[in-house]
């Protein structure tokens, strides 16, 4: 019997719904519906299900995180992206929230933060994700894809 294939939770927060239109010198031209192209191509590659999914609010990304614990529990995930805007370099709750639940995240930023202002330097997520990828445009949500593909969650690399 063939398995049923895993499903891949891209998370999108605060401002992502603008990209395109915000600061295009910094996140490019390319939308949020191009980002959700890029995401389900890599998938078709890797063989998982797409949910892409973007809020503004904090606590409905702790909730979807919260889910995605339970899917990957269930072993019905393979693991979840995660670019949590501004959230990012505030949220002590989206630590809290990606430890407890015990999900495989990969933290992904699309510019090169670390080349930004100081204020962006500072990731909560960071110490709890399973790496991080950031200044690889809208890319970089397909080498996120391809790194859950070869590091399935529960692996202990
Ligand atoms: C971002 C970087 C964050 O500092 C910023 O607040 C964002 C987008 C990125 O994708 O480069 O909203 O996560």
């Amino acid at each position: 019997m063939t398995p049923h294939p895993k499903s891949v939770l891209v998370l999108n927060g605060p401002n992502l719904n603008l990209l395109g239109r915000r600061e295009p010198a910094v996140y490019g031209a390319q939308t949020l519906a191009d980002v959700e192209t890029v995401c389900r191509e890599a998938c078709r590659t890797y063989g998982f299900t797409l949910d892409f999914r973007q809020s503004n609010h904090e606590g409905v990304l702790i909730d979807w995180i919260h889910e995605a614990g339970v899917a990957q529990a269930a072993g019905m995930s393979a693991g979840v992206v995660c670019n949590a805007g501004a959230y990012t370099h505030t949220s002590a709750a989206l630590h809290d929230a990606i430890k407890g639940a015990a999900v495989h995240l990969i933290e992904l930023h699309i510019s090169n933060v670390h080349a930004r202002e100081a204020f962006r330097q500072h990731s909560w997520l960071s110490p709890v994700a399973q790496g991080v990828l950031a200044g690889f445009g809208v890319n970089g949500y397909a080498l996120a894809i391809a790194a859950l593909a070869m590091q399935p969650a529960g692996s202990k690399q």
